[in-house]
C-alpha cells in the first residue's frame, strides 16, 4: 500500500494522506539552519548543534505522536483546522504534503479555503521560511483569522528536559511591531537570540504558552484560537512560545500570501560581554537586515528559487538514464539528497535520535563523507581535518564530537578499534575524488590541542600504526569496546544486572580481535600505500604493503570458517561466526569487508562466503546481519544480545551492511545477485509495501525487522544511517562503475543482465564525462572495448585531461 507518489519532475514525493504509518520528514537546511519537518508540520529547529542551540521544542515519545511543529492554526467561524493537518486534527477535504528537495509544501483545503504553506530553509541565511498563502475558492466573501505557533526551547536542549526549577524562571521575550524575539539566555554571557515574525502588520501576539494554550489546554485547542483573540501575552518565565493573529478577509477568488521567518541571531556586536550597556534588552538590528531579506513574497520566492537552483547545481554532478525508471530516480534524487542530509547530521538528530544524545560519530561521518564528497568537495575537506583534530596521539580517536564546539565527546571517549582506518577511507575518497593531495600537508591538532599538531598525513600514518600494533592472539586486530557493530562488545562483562560494563584491565587483555577491522585494514590499506607512494613515502609504502600481505594472511589463516569468513575472537578467544557457534554462526560484516579487501579473491574463498550471504542471510526484504539470532544474553558478547532476535544488530536487516554485499558482489561479478541486493532494501523499489515498512518511502531507514522478529519487514529509524552513503556508492561507483580513482575516473559496470545499457554524466576534476554503456550481450561485468572521444583505449582507467570541457565515453560490455 502506498500513501502517495514520486514526481520524479519536481523531485518531489508527494504524501496524500496526513495519517502515514509513522511521522514522514524532511530535513530543511545545508548549511548551518536546520528544521525538521514531518508530512503534518510536526518538527523543531537548531542552529548548528540540536543539543546545543535548539530554537524550538519538540517532544520526543509523546502522545499523541509528533504533535509540536511549527503551526498555522486557521479559524473560520467555528471551524479551526491546519493546512498539515495537525494538531487539531481536523478532516480537510483534501490534503498534500509536498517533500522537496530542501523544502515541504503543504496544501489544506477546508470550506472553500485554500491554504499553501511552504516550509524552506533559504540558502546563506540563518532562519527558516514558512510562506502561507491563503486562497477563498468560494462565491463569498470570507473572514477568518490566522494564528501561528511556535514552542520556544531554551536553547540547551538537555538542560530544557531537565532543569526546569530553573527553566520556569528564565524566560524572556521582547516583542516589536510584528516581531517577537525570544530572548532567554541573552542575559548571560550569550550573543544570540531567536525571532519569528510576519511581514505584515499584526492583529495581536501571544509569548505566554500558559496564555495561549489556556490552563490545562493543549495544541489540539489552543484557548485563544477556539476563543478567536489573542491576549498580548508577554512571557516572563515559565514557557515562552511565539504566536501571531492575523484578521484577513478575502474576496471570492482573491488570495493572499504572508511571509514568516523564525531566525536564529547573533549579534556579534556584543561578543564582549562583561559590562554590556544594553542590560538585557537585545539588538535587532541583525535581526532586522535578516528579516528585510524575505519581508516580501517576492523575495521569499526567489531565495526558494535560488534553494532549487542550488538543488539542481549539485543534482547535476552526477546523474544517470536508464530504463530503470527507479534506479534512476534514486541515484539522480533521494540517494544524493540522503548523502546530503547524513553528512549534516551525522547521526545526531532526527524522530529516533533526540539531537541530545549524539553528535558528530568519526565512524560516521568518515563514511558520511564518501557518498557527499563529490557534492561539496570543500566541506568534506574541512570535515576531514575537523574529524583528524579529535584523533589521539597514538592514533586512537574519540568516538564523537559535538558540531558547535567540535571538540570529542570525553562522556563517551575513544575505544571502538575501527575508528582510525575510517579516517584514512574518507581521506581516500576525498583525493580520488578531487585529486588535492594538499589536505595531506594541512596542520591537523591531535585532541583539538594545537600545540600538538602534526599534517594530516601524519594522522593517517597514526591511524595505519594504531590497527598495525594492536593486534592479538591470533595477529588480528584488536576490537577494544567494539569496531563497526557498537553491541559486539567482546572484551565487556557486566558484573550484576543494572550494573555498567567494565573492561578489563590491561595486564588480563583486552584480547578480542574482530576479522571485520582485518578486512578493513586490508582495503584501506591499500589506499594508505597509493597515497604514501604519491608523497614519496616509499619506505612507508613497502612496509605497509607488507603489513597488508601478512594481514591478508593472518585472515585465511585465522580468519576463515570454512564457508564464509569469521567475525571475531572474543576475550576467551572463542570463536564468533562460526559454525561452531551455537546461534551467531555468520555475520554478515565480514563478508561483506574481505571480500571488498579481495582477501582470497583468486583462491575463491570471496565466491564463497558471497554463496554462503545468499544461503544462511538472504531473507526478501534484505540481508540480516547474523543467523542464528542470539536467543539469551551473553555476558562475553555484550549488547548484542540484549536485542530480541530479529532487531538491530541481533540479526535485524541492517541497512547499512547490505550495500557492502551488493559491492562486493560486484566484486565477485555476479551483477545479477549485486541487483538483487541493492533493489530489495532501496525505497523506490519496495514503497508499495509502505504499510510495512512503515518509514519514508523515500529514503532508507537504520533497520529493517529480520526473519526472526514478529514484525519482520518493519523499517525503524529512518534517515541518519551510513547506509545512505553506502548504497550511493554501491549503486554508482560499483553496479554503475563509474568510480573515481587516484589518476582518473574509472568505468567498470557490474549490471543486471536484463539491462540494455544506460547514459550517465560525471563533473569530475572540472570535466564533464558523458559515459555511455552498452551491453548488447547482457553479461553481467567485463568490458570488451572502450573509446573517449571516439579513440579506443586500453583498460577502463579514463585519464584525467584538465584541457577538456566535455569527454565522451563509450563502453561496450561484452
Ligand atoms: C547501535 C545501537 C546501540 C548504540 C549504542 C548504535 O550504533 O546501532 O544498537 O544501542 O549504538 O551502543
Ligand atoms: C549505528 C552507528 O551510528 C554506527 O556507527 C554503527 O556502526 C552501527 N550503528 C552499527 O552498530
Amino acid at each position: 500500500m502506498k500513501f502517495g507518489y514520486f514526481d520524479d519532475n519536481a523531485k518531489e514525493y508527494v504524501i496524500t494522506s496526513p495519517k502515514t504509518p509513522l511521522p514522514w520528514i524532511n530535513y530543511l537546511g545545508c548549511e548551518d539552519f536546520f528544521s525538521l519537518v514531518s508530512n503534518t508540520c510536526g518538527g523543531y529547529s537548531f542552529y548548528k548543534d540540536a543539543k546545543l542551540l535548539r530554537l524550538t521544542r519538540y517532544r520526543y515519545n509523546n502522545v499523541p505522536g509528533d504533535s509540536n511543529g511549527h503551526y498555522y492554526y486557521i479559524k473560520e467561524g467555528n471551524t479551526i483546522w491546519n493546512p498539515g493537518w495537525m494538531p487539531t486534527k481536523t478532516d480537510l477535504d483534501s490534503y498534500e504534503c509536498h517533500h522537496g528537495i530542501g523544502y515541504s509544501i503543504f496544501k489544506g483545503n477546508k470550506n472553500d479555503l485554500a491554504a499553501e504553506l511552504t516550509d524552506f530553509v533559504p540558502i546563506g541565511s540563518t532562519c527558516e521560511i514558512n510562506k502561507l498563502t491563503m486562497t477563498n475558492h468560494s462565491k463569498e466573501e470570507k473572514h477568518f483569522s490566522i494564528f501561528s505557533y511556535v514552542e520556544f526551547c531554551l536553547w540547551n536542549a538537555m538542560d530544557d528536559m531537565t532543569n526546569f526549577q530553573r527553566n520556569y524562571s528564565i524566560g524572556e521575550v521582547e516583542i516589536h511591531g510584528s516581531a517577537i524575539y525570544h530572548k532567554t539566555e541573552y542575559r548571560e554571557r550569550r550573543n544570540h537570540y531567536a525571532v519569528y515574525s510576519v511581514n505584515a502588520p499584526i492583529a495581536g501576539f501571544d509569548t505566554s504558552r500558559d496564555a495561549f494554550l489556556g490552563a490545562y489546554g493543549e495544541n489540539s485547542a489552543p484557548d485563544v484560537v477556539v476563543s478567536g483573540s489573542c491576549k498580548n501575552s508577554v512571557a516572563s518565565g515559565w514557557a515562552p512560545v511565539g504566536s501571531h493573529q492575523l484578521d484577513v478577509t478575502l474576496a471570492p477568488g482573491e488570495s493572499r500570501t504572508y511571509v514568516f521567518v523564525l531566525g536564529y541571531v547573533e549579534n556579534l556586536a556584543a561578543e564582549k560581554w562583561v559590562g554590556r550597556p544594553e542590560d538585557g534588552i537585545i539588538n535587532r538590528t541583525p535581526a532586522e537586515k535578516l528579516l528585510e531579506k524575505f519581508n516580501t513574497t517576492e523575495k521569499a520566492d526567489q531565495a526558494l528559487a535560488d534553494l532549487k537552483a542550488y538543488w539542481e547545481k549539485l543534482l547535476s554532478h552526477f546523474t544517470v538514464s536508464s530504463k530503470e525508471e527507479k534506479l534512476d530516480r534514486m541515484v539522480n534524487i533521494w540517494h544524493q539528497y540522503q548523502c546530503m542530509v547524513t553528512f549534516n547530521m551525522s547521526r545526531s538528530a532526527s524522530y529516533y535520535e533526540s539531537g541530545i544524545g549524539r553528535g558528530m560519530g568519526f565512524r560516521d561521518s568518515c563514511q558520511d563523507l564518501l557518498g557527499f564528497v563529490h557534492l561539496i568537495p570543500d566541506r568534506a575537506r574541512q570535515r576531514i581535518l575537523d574529524i583528524a583534530s579529535t584523533q589521539f596521539e597514538d592514533g586512537s580517536a574519540y568516538h564523537q564530537y559535538q558540531p558547535l564546539t567540535k571538540k570529542g565527546n570525553s562522556d563517551i571517549g575513544s575505544g571502538f578499534n575501527d575508528d582510525p582506518l575510517w579516517l584514512i577511507a574518507g581521506t581516500a575518497a576525498y583525493i580520488k575524488e578531487t585529486g588535492d593531495y594538499s589536505i595531506l600537508d594541512e596542520r591537523t591538532p591531535y585532541d583539538n590541542d594545537d600545540s600538538k599538531a602534526t599534517d594530516l598525513m601524519e594522522h593517517l600514518r597514526r591511524s595505519f600504526h594504531y590497527t598495525m600494533e594492536h593486534r592479538g592472539p591470533h595477529k588480528l586486530p584488536l576490537i577494544g569496546r567494539a569496531d563497526w557493530n557498537d553491541c559486539l562488545n567482546l572484551n565487556c562483562f557486566s558484573t550484576e544486572p543494572g550494573e555498567s560494563f567494565q573492561t578489563f584491565g590491561p595486564s588480563e587483555g583486552p584480547n578480542a580481535e574482530s576479522v571485520f577491522i582485518a578486512g578493513m585494514f586490508v582495503r584501506y590499506g591499500k589506499d594508505y600505500v597509493e597515497i604514501c607512494r604519491h608523497r614519496g613515502m616509499a619506505e612507508e609504502a613497502a612496509l605497509a604493503e607488507e603489513a597488508i600481505a601478512d594481514m591478508e594472511k593472518t585472515v585465511l589463516d585465522a580468519g576463515w570458517d570454512g564457508e564464509w569468513f569469521l567475525r571475531a575472537y572474543d576475550h576467551y578467544k572463542n570463536k564468533i561466526g562460526s559454525k561452531e557457534c551455537e546461534d551467531g554462526k555468520i555475520y554478515i560484516e565480514p563478508q561483506g569487508f574481505c571480500v571488498m579487501a579481495e582477501i582470497g579473491l583468486k583462491e575463491g574463498n570471496c565466491l564463497k562466503a558471497m554463496e554462503s550471504v545468499e544461503k544462511y542471510l538472504d531473507t526478501k526484504y534484505g540481508i540480516v546481519l547474523l543467523q542464528p539470532p542470539y536467543h539469551r544474553y551473553h555476558v562475553e558478547l555484550g549488547e548484542i544480545s540484549s536485542y530480541p532476535p530479529g532487531y538491530k544488530e541481533n540479526a535485524g536487516i541492517f541497512c547499512h551492511n547490505n550495500p557492502w554485499i551488493s559491492i562486493a558482489e560486484t566484486v565477485v561479478g555476479r551483477g545479477n545477485r549485486a541487483w538483487q541486493v541493492y533493489t530489495r532494501t532501496c525505497p523506490a523499489y519496495i514503497e508499495d509495501i509502505s504499510e510495512i515498512h512503515r518509514t519514508e518511502p523515500y529514503v532508507y531507514s537504520q533497520m529493517i525487522a529480520g526473519k526472526d522478529a514478529p514484525n519482520f519487514g518493519e523499517a525503524k529509524n529512518s534517515w541518519l544511517t551510513g547506509t545512505a552513503a553506502w548504497t550511493f556508492l554501491n549503486a554508482s561507483q560499483y553496479i554503475l562503475g563509474i568510480r573515481p580513482d587516484y589518476d582518473g575516473l574509472i568505468v567498470d559496470p557490474c549490471i543486471p543482465s536484463f539491462m540494455d545499457g544506460f547514459t550517465a554524466k560525471r563533473d569530475f576534476r572540472g570535466t564533464t564525462y558523458h559515459i555511455e554503456v552498452e551491453n548488447p550481450n547482457h553479461v553481467e561485468k567485463g568490458i570488451a572495448s572502450v573509446t573517449v572521444d571516439g579513440n579506443a583505449i586500453e583498460g577502463n582507467l579514463i585519464p584525467v585531461d584538465a584541457s577538456k570541457k566535455e569527454v565522451h565515453v563509450k563502453i561496450i560490455m561484452g
